[in-house]
């Protein structure tokens, strides 16, 4: 099929990659000529597993092009995909000027019939303003407007899209769903199942399930407040309620909280559209206020154990918002250390992939090239970032360039015993404390 794909982004350069991959024929199209000009020498702006052979493969069989000119990329196309960004206002509303100059860019370059597909993550009702717009600006074409929320995760983007949980289509109309069962055969046929409702319904799931995850995330969090007011361990609660599998085990870790493009934006967007609506949903704020509350806890943390923060050095293990991204955006690594530099720490951070990019955006973080350089003469050493390659850090070659063999662990990812064995004091988010050279003993 013949697909345009508005917004190179992650979410719309991975969708592309993909579509290609599938068998389509696909044109991204974006209007920064900067970055379409990258993407059209073979370069992925971005780190995504897989990404960078999927586009190669697209190119080498004459399936993926990209352009910064929507008149040479929609005229023709049978489906077109809206992957905008759509980031918060103050107040959390999500902006969505671009979903709406998306939805006039096709109608003015439309040439037939055409599936418009909603894939940015967007309030219930979206896609109602994008089939008015179409409306007013085209009569004479008809539009199919449908959604299809990604729920790609980054760093397994490629996988969340040719091995998905699901395929999520919200449909008003039999010949937008016809179309979607089409684009989507090559999955379906090998089994992935395809969720089929309608618009409404679909766009209200890509909030309610982000919101749940946070909420998940959130839950454990509190849990970690109250273990420390008791002295339990909260990793071994999230343990057993995992084993139920009426809750399941994922996203119950505690640590520094959520972070990143899509969870903290769409808990806000869905808080201040449902308030809109005449149901402001406290449970929303709540989440969002828990997960702030995970950084003061840190925060707290390192300035009772250090004492003054002033002049101390402070290393920081992660920078990304997640292990196996280059993506800083709200990172929780950077919110804690902008809160220690604040205090007048001197913090030095070390990351496998954004590195470079959070010392742009955090002008006096120092930017260390190894673990063990941001380790030198540190009087805490946090791990912000559960980055796997972390599990095997040397420490006592660690223990030896700090000052002070203390360990913060922000994201509950080190072996404490292993850790306190080597020499440090062990703290972490909601769990006892393991003193230095005193192991727990276990069962
Ligand atoms: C998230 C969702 O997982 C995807 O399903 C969704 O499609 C995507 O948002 C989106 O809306 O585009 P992503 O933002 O890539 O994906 O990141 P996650 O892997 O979900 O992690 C989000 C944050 O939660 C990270 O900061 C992570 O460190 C944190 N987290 C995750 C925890 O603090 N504890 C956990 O147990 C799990």
């Amino acid at each position: 099929m013949k697909v345009a794909v508005i917004g190179v982004g992650h979410v719309g350069l991975v969708t592309c990659a993909t579509l290609a991959h599938l068998g389509h024929e696909v044109a991204g199209v974006d209007v920064d000529a900067e970055k379409i000009a990258l993407l059209a020498s073979g370069h992925v702006p971005f780190y995504e597993p897989r990404l960078p052979e999927l586009v190669a493969e697209g190119f080498e069989q004459g399936r993926l092009r990209f352009s910064d000119d929507p008149a040479e990329a929609i005229p023709g196309s049978e489906i077109v995909f809206i992957c905008v960004g759509t980031p918060a206002d103050a107040g959390g509303q999500a902006n969505l000027a671009a979903v709406e100059r998306s939805a006039t860019t096709v109608a003015r370059h439309a040439s037939g019939t055409t599936v418009v597909v909603e894939k940015s993550t967007v309030p219930a009702g979206t896609a109602a303003r994008v089939r008015e717009t179409l409306r007013r600006e085209r009569p004479d074409v008809a539009f199919h407007v449908v959604s299809n929320p990604e729920f790609l995760r980054e760093g397994q983007a490629v996988a969340d899209s040719l091995e998905p949980d699901r395929i999520l289509v919200g449909a008003d109309d039999a010949e937008g769903l016809q179309t979607m069962r089409r684009l989507y055969e090559p999955l379906t046929e090998h089994g992935h199942r395809m969720i089929e409702t309608d618009v409404v319904t679909a766009e209200l799931s890509k909030h309610a399930c982000n919101a749940f995850l946070a909420l998940k995330i959130s839950y454990a969090n509190a849990l970690a407040r109250i273990s420390e007011l008791v002295g339990a361990d909260v990793e071994a609660i999230t343990d057993v309620m995992g084993t139920d599998p009426r809750i399941g085990p994922a996203f119950l870790k505690a640590g520094l909280g959520y972070g990143g493009y899509c969870f903290p934006k769409d808990v806000a967007a869905f808080q201040s559209f449902s308030s809109k609506l005449g149901y402001p949903f406290p449970l929303l704020s709540e989440i969002a206020r828990i997960n702030d509350e995970a950084i003061d806890a840190a925060v707290a943390m390192v300035q009772d154990l250090v004492w003054n923060l002033a002049h101390k050095r402070v290393g920081l293990l992660g920078l990304s918002f997640k292990p196996g991204t280059d993506d800083i955006r709200l990172s929780p690594a950077l919110a804690l250390a902008r809160r220690l530099i604040a205090l007048e720490a001197e913090v030095a951070g070390y990351d496998p992939t954004a590195g470079d990019e959070a010392g742009r955006e955090v002008a006096s973080l120092i930017v260390a090239r190894d673990p063990y350089e941001a380790a030198e003469g540190a009087h805490v050493l946090i791990v912000a970032t559960g980055w796997d390659e972390f599990r095997s850090l040397d420490l006592p070659r660690l223990r030896e360039r700090m000052a002070r063999p203390l360990i913060v662990d922000g994201r509950n990812f080190l072996d404490p015993d292993a850790v306190a064995a080597a020499g440090f004091e062990y703290h972490a988010l909601g769990r006892p404390t393991v003193a230095a050279g005193r192991p727990r003993t276990r069962a």
